[in-house]
């Protein structure tokens, strides 16, 4: 079974020029599901990982099963205006359009080993946020991993030294 075969493509969504990749076909998918959830289950268990982190919205159906399997704890990067206590906030540019995102500032302690997980990685907007949130709490990032990495859009411009891992690849 392969996982890319499960995404389903939508050219022109939600703007002209933008085919959109949706990962819904992989999550109703319950083998493609099992198999994404494992991979990275299988990449991280020994790496001494102390907290997922998982990007609002897809982030949270693959972080927050990984930290369940990992046995430690997640912690959500939403969108503005959704936490309910002391936040930290950045803002970036998107594929389509800009937002904010923000964490809980007593979310991540000094020196946390923490793997970021996000559905896809387009312009790379998105995880370098995350990246200058979990940074900026003294979190230690061990990797970044994706579901899917649209290369021509060169979000690993973005991410520095932090390592980037993807399942699979879409032009
Ligand atoms: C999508 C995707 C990533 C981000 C990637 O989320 O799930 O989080 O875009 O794009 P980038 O690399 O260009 O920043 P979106 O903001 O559409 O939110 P959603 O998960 O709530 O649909
Ligand atoms: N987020 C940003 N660009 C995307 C795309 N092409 N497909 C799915 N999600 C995205």
């Amino acid at each position: 079974m392969n996982i890319k075969e499960t995404i389903r493509s939508i050219p022109g969504w939600p703007i002209e020029g933008v085919i959109f990749r949706d990962i819904t076909t992989l999550m109703q998918d319950p083998d493609a599901y099992r198999k994404a959830c494992d991979l990275f289950y299988e990449r991280y268990k020994d790496k001494g990982i102390q907290k997922v982190v998982g990007i609002d919205a897809r982030g949270f159906v693959f972080g927050a099963v990984l930290a369940y399997q990992l046995g430690v704890g997640f912690v959500p990067v939403r969108k503005k205006g959704k936490l309910p206590w002391k936040t930290i906030e950045e803002s970036y540019a998107l594929e389509y359009g800009e937002a904010e995102v923000e964490m809980h500032e007593d979310a991540i302690e000094k020196g946390e080993k923490v793997v970021i997980i996000d559905d896809l990685i387009a312009t790379g907007g998105t995880i370098e946020a995350a990246i200058k949130l979990v940074s900026s709490l003294g979190g230690d990032i061990v990797e970044c991993g994706f579901i899917v990495e649209l290369p021509d859009l060169d979000g690993r411009a973005k991410t520095g030294d932090t390592p980037i891992y993807a399942m699979c690849e879409f032009e």
